[in-house]
């Protein structure tokens, strides 16, 4: 989810405060799933705002509370966040996992298609670098 740990509120709050001055600015949307008043999951959407860019956006952050996993949420936030896309005019969503992840497998299911490898890419919290898998979907 691009933080490391131990995650400090200092950090997170940073984080937020950035991601809600944009969903303000409109150029991030953000999908918010709960049950009975307590999150169940969430998945954003940065919208590019390069002239050359604007129908094409990226899914972030997409992550389903460990209570609520394995009943088809993650897919229902991924088709709540394509629908957002159009209704957006955005025609092409990209995004990047974790290579051998379980999210891997869920954008395959997704019909997202793997663009290509890049080794290295990231740091996770024991140091190591791990490569990441960069996906596309056209919609
Ligand atoms: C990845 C994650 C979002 C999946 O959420 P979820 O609501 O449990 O997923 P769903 O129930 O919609 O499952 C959709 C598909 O994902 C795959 N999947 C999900 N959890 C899995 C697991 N524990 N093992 C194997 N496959 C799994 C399956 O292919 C599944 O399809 P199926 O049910 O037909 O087998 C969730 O595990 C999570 O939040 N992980 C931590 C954050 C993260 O890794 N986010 C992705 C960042 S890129």
């Amino acid at each position: 989810m691009g933080f490391l740990p131990p995650l400090t509120f200092e950090a997170a709050q940073a984080y937020w405060l950035e991601a809600l001055d944009e969903i303000a600015r409109g150029t991030r949307i953000l999908l918010v799933s709960s049950e009975a008043g307590e999150v169940s999951g969430a998945v954003q959407l940065a919208l590019v705002t390069k002239q050359n860019g604007l129908h094409r956006a990226e899914v972030q952050k997409l992550f389903v509370h460990t209570s609520f996993r394995r009943r088809g949420l993650a897919r229902a936030l991924m088709s709540a966040v394509e629908e957002s896309a159009r209704a957006s005019g955005r025609t092409l969503l990209v995004l990047d996992t974790e290579q051998g992840s379980i999210a891997e497998m869920l954008y395959e299911k997704c019909g997202y298609t793997r663009a290509g490898v890049i080794p290295q890419y990231a740091r996770i919290g024991d140091g190591t670098l791990i490569s990441t898998v960069l996906f596309y979907k056209l919609l």
